[in-house]
């Protein structure tokens, strides 16, 4: 681990060649400390998205692919099938650390895709090319949050009030975020407004991640509590609504943080336009709606504890979950890096995937 000073540094990247390592902002430690954490193996990337070390859809993903190339990198002496094998085992091995976010699942397929497609028996060749598929996967990445920022800026008019849940920011992807994406954009453009950030309880990516990255982007940003948002959007002070998301199902019901839901709820009642931005590697044409979409437990403590601090009587029961689902129907609009998802039905998300080059 190093400490790291001045510019914030990349969320996740690969640094060096094949015998180099995956380096990430180890993110249980903001905003007081701003770490790097070196991972050199599979299990060290496993703990890492299992701890939040890493997280956000897309950067579970980038993280999930460059652990693929850490767990067969020092494989010696098999034939190709054996390798094949092998990645298969290391891919369903970092599949188990977390369920709901769909683009690491996205991001194994392509890694085993790379491989079994790879026309060479040459394993040492194979290596290299399943690295320049992680890194690829880290780029398009980037590129799509641009995307996304690009089509959903003019969501933001200088003045507005703009809400959101969680961390979609730069710390949830490889670069510029997925919410955040459209705040960048119009920031860049000259535009000022204001940013509140829920706190989103119990891990508080909201206040702990959200409120750091923007706070040093030069973006006012505002937290509260996540019990405030009624009152906030009743006040009149929000304009528009915008989050992230984990998986987006086939008829665009979309799952993301607890607490998402409750918001989309209190915006349809306050008349404020509830959006959420992911890109395309979100979307989950498997998954016909939201009821079939795993969600994510987590261990009771992280409530009852959080953060090493008693807040409940140490054996208490806690309902846990980690996401939730909103149903399409809530939603005003998806902004993906090819565009607007609106209405949000089950055509509009088909259209979107069909216009995907295959
Ligand atoms: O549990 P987390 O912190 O991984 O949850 C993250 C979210 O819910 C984000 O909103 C989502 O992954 C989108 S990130 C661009």
């Amino acid at each position: 681990m190093s400490v790291v000073a001045g510019a914030v540094p990349r969320t996740i990247e690969w640094v060096g060649g094949l015998d180099g390592h995956v380096s990430m902002i180890d993110q249980t430690r903001l905003p007081v400390d701003l770490v790097m954490l070196q991972c050199r193996d599979a299990k060290t990337i496993w703990d890492a998205i299992r701890r939040l070390s890493v997280r956000g859809a897309p950067a579970i993903g980038i993280a999930g692919a460059m652990g693929v190339v850490l767990g067969v990198r020092d494989d010696s002496g098999k034939d190709r099938e054996g390798f094949l094998q092998h990645l298969d085992e290391v891919c369903d091995y970092l599949a188990s650390s977390r369920p709901t976010g769909v683009n690491l699942f996205g991001a194994l397929e392509r890694m085993r895709g790379c491989a079994r497609s790879f026309e060479s028996n040459d394993v040492e060749a194979l290596k290299a090319a399943l690295l320049d598929e992680a890194r690829l996967i880290r780029d398009e990445d980037a590129a799509m949050c641009r995307e996304i920022g690009r089509h959903g800026e003019s969501l933001i008019e200088s003045g507005a009030g703009v809400l959101t849940h969680c961390n979609a920011g730069s710390l949830a992807t490889a670069e510029y975020g997925t919410a955040t994406a459209p705040m960048y954009t119009a920031h860049a453009a000259g535009r000022r407004f204001r940013v509140y950030a829920d706190e989103t309880r119990p891990l508080l990516q909201g206040s702990r991640l959200t409120a750091w990255e923007l706070q040093r982007a030069g973006i006012d940003v505002t937290v509260l509590c996540d019990n405030m948002a009624g009152a906030l959007l009743r006040s009149g002070k929000v304009n528009v609504v915008i989050t992230g998301a984990d998986r987006i199902a086939a008829n665009g019901d979309v799952a993301n943080k607890i607490g998402t839901y409750g918001l989309a709820v209190l915006a349809k009642e306050h008349d404020v336009p509830f959006y959420v931005a992911a890109p395309t590697t979100t979307l989950d044409p498997d998954t016909p709606d939201g009821s079939t979409i795993p969600i994510e437990e987590r261990d009771p403590d992280e409530i009852r504890c959080g953060f090493g601090k008693q807040t409940a009587p140490p054996d208490v029961a806690c309902y846990c979950p980690a996401f939730d689902v909103t149903p399409a129907k809530l939603i005003a609009g998806i902004i993906t890096e090819r565009g607007l998802i609106q209405p949000v039905n089950e055509r509009c998300v088909a259209e979107i995937l069909g216009a995907c080059p295959s």
